[in-house]
């Protein structure tokens, strides 16, 4: 009975670590260059502190202050500024193809965000501050898991 039980605990354990293990891909966070790594710790305080005020804007309808917002996340894509050829190279070593494409896709979103401010639209901008919030979470779980270990994506 007692050796059942143990069977049992051991496969459920092992079946917890595989799947949080499948969670969380290697952190990319080591093999940053120094520079790449102050400028995307600069980008996502200004991100962050971009999604405070968005918020804000958006439950007073402050509309103005959602587009300015949301267009200034848009334009500090990292990709796209900053970067020298070098840095670009190096950041492409670094990173694996699915960190790139959220980050695409994030910057894409702050682009609808402040068209979505720009058009009045609540219900709109909303939807598209939670896919964002989305995208941190998971790129932060799956990529940045080094540094915020406490981020999942459990009940997803
Ligand atoms: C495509 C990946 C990605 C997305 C999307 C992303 N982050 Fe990050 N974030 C990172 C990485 C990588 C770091 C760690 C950088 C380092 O330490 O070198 C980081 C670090 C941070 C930090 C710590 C900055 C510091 O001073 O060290 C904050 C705050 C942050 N992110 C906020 C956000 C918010 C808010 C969002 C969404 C609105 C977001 N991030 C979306 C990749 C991402």
């Amino acid at each position: 009975m007692a050796s059942t039980t143990g069977k049992y605990m051991a496969t459920f354990l092992l079946g917890l670590a595989v799947s949080t293990s499948s969670l969380a891909a290697e952190p990319v966070t080591p093999k940053l260059t120094d520079k790449l790594s102050r400028l995307l710790q600069e980008e996502m305080r200004s991100v962050q502190t971009a999604m405070g005020t968005i918020h804000s804007g958006m439950v007073m309808g402050q509309h103005e202050a959602v587009a300015t917002n949301a267009q200034k996340i848009h334009d500090s894509f990292i990709l796209q500024q900053k970067l020298t050829d070098q840095d670009r190279k190096d950041l492409m070593s670094a990173v694996p193809k699915g960190f790139i494409k959220l980050d695409k896709e994030f910057h894409k979103l702050a682009a609808s965000l402040a068209e979505a401010g720009k058009n009045q639209n609540t219900a709109e901008q909303r939807e598209i501050f939670d896919k964002m919030t989305g995208n941190c979470i998971q790129c932060h779980s799956q990529y940045v898991s080094d540094r915020f270990p406490g981020v999942n994506t459990l009940g997803k």
